[in-house]
Parts: structure tokens; sequence; C-alpha cells
């Protein structure tokens, strides 16, 4: 595992955006895992402002976004569709076809959970997966106490994860209480891993990640088992870390 202390916000972004463009410029059709959430809001930026000076160009690129709430329209401005084309894909000349998030509206939602990680399997597989961090260690909507094996799967959303995403909505009662997510096993597969997280509410879950054991009531602790992982936190998320300890 490697970890990268920035002293703000703003470097975590150009750093987290630099390595993604990179990966895009070495592979032109790379897959590319998204994450929504405030975290990679600024990633987006500087990846946006990257193409807009020509560095990169994502016309081969195909997306896997990690989740979406169930039941909530494509069109509803708290949909994790509407977030990526607001944030990333209405500014970059991604082929829009070549986005994926999973349906929340589907009349089959099994179905949808086993089809999407055909989907990714059949694009060839992840290259690179972009992670936030929930201050209850989740990644993507793997919630505490999750299966390590899961693959995308329907989860109920822990209260922490209601309460923290309020912030979002008029009031908490509106928050989903449900998600479709990638499972640990979709993650895990991907070639390379780039956690995100900022601000000292995340500092005790980074923490727990990169030193605690290796547990399901941690979820992003199994990223320590990972090959290419890479937490880039800034300075106040990374305060609890003791960097001689990490190798
Ligand atoms: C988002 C996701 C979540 C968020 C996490 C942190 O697609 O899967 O795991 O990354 O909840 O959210 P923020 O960045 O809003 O603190």
């Amino acid at each position: 595992m490697r970890v990268i202390v920035t002293k703000n916000y703003d470097e975590m972004s150009k750093v987290a955006a630099r390595m993604i463009v990179s990966q895009v410029i070495l592979k032109p059709n790379s897959i590319l895992g998204l994450a929504t959430g405030s975290t990679p809001i600024g990633t987006y930026k500087e990846i946006i402002k990257s193409f807009e000076l020509g560095i990169v160009d994502f016309k081969e690129v195909i997306s896997f976004n990690l989740d979406e709430y169930l039941n909530i329209e494509k069109e509803n401005s708290q949909s994790y569709d509407y977030f990526m084309k607001e944030n990333l894909f209405n500014h970059i000349n991604i082929n829009k076809k070549n986005t994926y998030i999973p349906d929340g509206m589907s009349l089959d939602i099994l179905n949808e959970c086993r089809l999407y990680d055909k989907k990714i399997f059949e694009a060839g597989g992840l290259d690179i997966q972009l992670l936030g961090i929930g201050r209850n260690g989740h990644i993507g909507f793997n919630e505490p106490d999750i299966q390590f094996e899961a693959r995308t799967h329907v989860v109920e959303l822990d209260q922490q994860t209601i309460k923290d995403n309020a912030r979002f909505f008029d009031s908490v009662d509106q928050v989903p209480t449900k998600a479709i997510s990638m499972g640990i096993k979709t993650i895990m597969h991907s070639k390379k891993i780039i956690l995100l997280a900022s601000g000292k509410e995340k500092a005790d879950a980074v923490f727990e990640a990169v030193h605690g054991l290796i547990r399901p009531k941690l979820p992003a602790s199994v990223l320590q088992l990972h090959p290419d992982v890479v937490f880039i936190v800034d300075e106040e998320a990374g305060l609890r870390l003791d960097l001689k300890e990490i190798y």
C-alpha cells in the first residue's frame, strides 16, 4: 500500500487527477471505475482542466460507477447518474454510451447486479478504481460487516451513511435506504485502486483502513490486501497515520 499525504483538498485532487489522466494517456481505452460523493469533485474538476488543455482524450474510455441509489430516476438531481453528468461526463469527450452506472430503477434488480459484473468482466476488468471512504469505513456502499466475497449487490445503507448523506437532500427522510453497489470482490479485482479522503471526520476511518486489522467491520481495511493501492489523503484525514509503519 502507498499513502500520499497532501497539504489540502486541492493538492489531493491534483495528485489523483494526474494519476487518472496518466492512466488514460498510457491506455486510451482504459476501463475506469468512478465514485460520487463530495470527495472526488475536485479530482473531476482537475481532469476536466486537463481535457480542456488537450492533454488527454476520453473518446475510447469506458467507465463503471461504484453505486446508485435504489428507486431514484436518472433525471432526479439526487441520482448518481445526474451527479456524474454534472461533474464529469458533460465536460469531457467520453461517449455517454460507454458510461455505466447501476440501474437503481431496474424491475429485476438481481439480474441488474449480475449483468453489471458481467459487463465489467466483458470490458476486460477495471484498470483503475477511484474510491472515497465513509466515516464508518465503507467503500462503495459496502457497509460494516459486509461479506468480502460480495460482487455487485443490493445494500441497506447504514444509519451513519444515511445521516452523512442527508446533507445532499432536503431532509434525512428523503435519503434512500437502499442502493446497488459494486461488491468488495468487484472492487478488489481492479488492477489499481486510488482511495481519496479529506477532512478530519475521515481520520479514524483512514487510520483503521491503513493500520487496523483487516476485517469486514471496517470494509476499507480489505484494501491492505490489494497489490496496487494508493491512499491520497489530505493532512486532516491523515492526522492519525504513522507513516513509518506503512510499507
Ligand atoms: C460514492 C461512494 C461512497 C463515498 C463515501 C464518501 O460513490 O461509493 O463510498 O465515496 O460515502 O462520501 P463523501 O465523499 O461525500 O464524503
